[in-house]
């Protein structure tokens, strides 16, 4: 360990859902020119990338810094799991391809996830946003018009659950079981979410299982019934002429799934918690809802929900005149670089009207997330309700972090809010 990263912890769960993400630490880092090498307690050892444009460089060079040896740092006892593991990591994933390959891959989705063909889907996203939020308005009216949620769980993650859920062809009644899933792959390092069980690598097993099972499922109706949704596309895709294979089909619907629903429940949650703790930055919203779209963006820099992603060096090279070897690993911390000074005007200030913001988010280059649309719209969707019917936001309990420190953000938003006159139904 370099003295400079003496008594840090940049990845341990537990750190992270005790106190969020280490931006104190994560300042000092950026402070120094070198790439540090940094020896965590239970991990493999790894240099923190902290800097925006240390990220921009290695995420535009793919062949030099590779995702097929995976994204996500494992502690030592996950990579004991998954090594005789014969479900999940069988899944094969675009996140985890490099290219040629992973273009070929990314092709197969990528029509989808275009702004135009996501504006297609908007009606489901609205549809969606208006529900959730007549459910706030309904428990609020009466009396004072005043209400209290738990906002991650009854809205954050309802809302990206049924539009992921409605795409890729879930049934309704499936929607809780899908939720359980993701929360117990996602957050398995926190007590609270993680699928129980003695035997971690049973658990986990069987946790693939019944992935496997529901999008099996659906895989074989809509190769049967195609209609014209992203189930159906993903189930019925070609690469370089040949269709796909079951794994690499499921690992779609698993990658879709996944990267699509937690980030987004994050986002939401956490720009919530932000709006509540600077109501003139809610008021500036309501004022004027154009900034709806410039106000997502600085949700997804303030909350960044992807805290980072591993690449691996393929050689021995240089980087900025240090020496790397191959197989070093790299974590790109985008919550890092979102807080950059050197890019960021006053980083540590919430500013819904932030122009420019080049927040690395939803990270750069090959791998630069593919439901960027899907995310800004479901977020815009859900906003545009809330500021036309909420008049103002508080919190009414402390907030929960996820002690996870892949995809992070909270698992508890106690709210407190106060519907406008107009909207109230008594
Ligand atoms: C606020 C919400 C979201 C955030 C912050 C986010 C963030 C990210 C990040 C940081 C990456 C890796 C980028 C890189 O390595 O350069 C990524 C990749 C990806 N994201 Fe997202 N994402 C979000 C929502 C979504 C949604 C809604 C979907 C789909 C429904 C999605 C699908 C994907 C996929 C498929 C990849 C892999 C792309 C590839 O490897 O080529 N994400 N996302």
């Amino acid at each position: 360990m370099s003295a400079d990263t003496d008594g840090f912890d940049l990845i341990s769960p537990e750190a992270y859902g005790e106190r969020g993400v280490p931006h104190d630490q994560w300042r000092a880092l950026r402070q120094l020119d070198r790439l540090q090498h940094y020896t965590p307690k239970g991990f493999d050892a790894f240099y923190p990338v902290v800097r925006h444009d240390q990220i921009c460089e290695i995420s535009k060079q793919p062949e030099r810094f590779l995702n097929r040896f995976g994204i996500v740092l494992e502690s030592q006892e996950q990579k004991q799991i998954i090594d005789s593991d014969q479900g999940l990591g069988q899944m094969r994933a675009i996140i985890a391809m490099d290219p040629p390959e992973h273009r070929d891959y990314r092709k197969v989705a990528a029509s989808w996830f275009t702004p135009r063909a996501i504006d297609r889907i908007a009606p489901i996203v609205e549809e969606s946003a208006r529900t959730l939020v007549d459910t706030l308005v309904e428990r609020a009216s009466g009396g004072e018009g005043e209400g209290e949620c738990e906002f991650a769980n009854e809205i954050a993650a309802a809302h990206p659950l049924r539009v992921l859920a409605t795409v890729l062809g879930v049934p309704r009644e499936k929607e809780p079981q899908l939720l359980r899933l993701t929360n117990e792959l996602f957050a398995s390092d926190d007590p609270d979410l993680q699928r129980k069980g003695e035997d971690r690598t049973a658990t986990v097993q069987a946790l693939a299982m019944e992935f496997f099972e529901l999008f099996n499922a659906i895989i074989e109706d809509r190769r049967a019934n195609p209609t014209d949704d992203l189930a159906t596309l993903l189930a019925n895709a070609n690469v370089n002429g040949e269709p796909l294979g079951l794994m690499e089909t499921l690992g779609y619907y698993l990658i879709i799934f996944t990267a699509g629903h937690d980030t987004t429940k994050n986002a939401l949650a956490g720009g919530i918690r932000a709006l509540a703790e600077h109501p003139g930055e809610f008021e500036k919203l309501k004022r004027n809802p154009d900034l709806v779209a410039s106000a997502v963006e600085e949700i997804v820099r303030w909350t960044s929900p992807v805290n980072y992603m591993k690449r691996v060096v393929a050689e021995d090279l240089e980087f900025r005149g240090q020496k790397l070897q191959k197989g070093e690993s790299l974590v790109l911390f985008y919550a890092s670089a979102n807080r950059d000074e050197a890019v960021f005007e006053d980083p540590y200030t919430f500013r819904i009207d932030r122009t420019p913001n080049p927040h690395l988010a939803f990270g750069i280059g090959e791998h630069f997330c593919l439901g960027t649309h899907l995310a800004r719209q479901s977020q815009r969707a859900l906003l545009r309700e809330l500021i036309g019917r909420v008049d103002t936001l508080e919190l009414a309990g402390d907030p929960v972090h996820i002690a996870s420190s892949f995809v992070v953000g909270l698992k508890q938003l106690p709210i407190r809010y106060r519907l406008s006159q107009a909207t109230r139904l008594d």
